[in-house]
């Protein structure tokens, strides 16, 4: 028999997550769970890379993470979450890892570049960039090659880092004369880009996102700040959906085939106001995440069922990783 693929991915735990996470990663982890060996991290060590001075809020938000996934539906029985800093082997693997890579490979990572500038203009942060964050991609390698993983379902900005996690395979096979590691490839989501509130990238720093954990009240004060067909002056002139840069893109993610049409006629026809339709739109969001949001507050009061979740996910992922590290060893030829 054909042994079942793995699947490896992570995240950074920098705060409760948002929309576009739900839409652009887990929404593609819980599909790829039922059919593949799953892996998720919460990656604390990446985020330390730009944040080593700010930890007050890490285990917080550590906590926060692995209950986002768990009340959007990762199921633990049949994924396996772990935080990244638990597993020392993956710090093994990123010291030999470091070896084989060549300076220029890190230093032409394309959202590393992004994250250099990021850090730059960030207020009292140190601009100098420090050698862990040099070292990002490497030690997203060595997550996913901790668990000699095939696919890694990511966002389109991480892409680039899988590429060079294929490219540091290579060297690596070939280095040590070997063909123990696969090629990972990237798995886009098929699923919609969403945009913020403002109508730029969603993100938590844009001040433009809107939670998973957000309860109804907030979402629709948020939803009502978006920005609509801008040509637009009183209710009753004809609107135009494809003009309308934020609400009517969310009707096309939350709403069905129906919604979408009613919306997109009532609006050329000059029948719907914006507001009105706003206001349903928020509705239409507040059903879709009611549930996960009640798993959410379940978690929320059960923190120990949470850790024992990822506790036990360790175990399991360390298990793999150490086996992996132990070949490592042997195929560099360490003592
Ligand atoms: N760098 C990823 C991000 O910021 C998170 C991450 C860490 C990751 N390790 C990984 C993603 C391994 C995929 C595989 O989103
Ligand atoms: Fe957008 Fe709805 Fe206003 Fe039309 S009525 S412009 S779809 S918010």
């Amino acid at each position: 028999m054909e042994e079942t693929k793995r699947i490896m991915s992570g995240m950074r735990p920098t705060g409760r997550l948002h929309l576009g996470h739900y839409l652009g990663v887990i929404s593609n982890w819980i599909n790829l769970q039922n059919q593949y060996e799953c892996y998720f991290s919460v990656a604390d060590w990446h985020a330390l890379t730009t944040n080593y001075d700010k930890t007050e809020q890490l285990k917080e938000n550590v906590l926060n993470v692995v209950i986002d996934w768990l009340a959007c539906g990762i199921d633990p029985n049949k994924a396996t979450i772990f935080v990244q800093s638990t597993i020392p082997e993956i710090a093994e693997l990123n010291i030999y890892l470091g070896m084989v890579t060549p300076q220029n490979w890190v230093e032409r990572d394309p959202t590393l570049k992004d994250m250099a500038k990021i850090l730059k203009n960030k207020e009292g942060q140190n601009s100098q960039i420090g050698f862990g964050l040099m070292g990002y991609p490497v030690l997203m390698s060595a997550d996913i090659m901790a668990v000699n993983a095939h696919f890694v379902p990511v966002g389109i900005d991480q892409v680039a880092h899988v590429e060079l996690t294929r490219d540091m395979v290579r060297r690596f096979n070939n280095i040590y004369k070997t063909d123990y590691f696969v090629e990972p490839k990237p798995l886009l989501n098929e699923c919609k880009l969403i945009c913020g509130i403002d109508g730029a990238k969603m993100g938590k720093s844009f001040n433009n996102d809107i939670k998973i954990s957000d309860d109804e009240e907030t979402t629709t004060k948020k939803i009502m700040q978006c920005i609509t067909d801008r040509s637009r002056a009183r209710k009753d002139d004809p609107g135009h959906p494809d003009k309308c840069e934020v609400a009517f893109k969310y009707w096309q993610i939350f709403g069905s085939d129906e919604d979408i049409k009613q919306v997109d006629t009532e609006c050329r026809a000059g029948q719907r106001g914006c507001a009105d339709c706003k206001r349903q739109l928020a509705q239409k969001i507040n059903e879709h995440f009611k549930e996960i949001r009640e798993k959410r507050k379940y978690y929320e009061n059960h923190i120990d069922e949470v850790k024992q979740i990822f506790e036990e996910g360790t175990e399991k992922s360390r298990k793999v990783s150490k086996k992996i590290l132990q070949d490592v060893r042997n195929i560099i030829g360490m003592y």
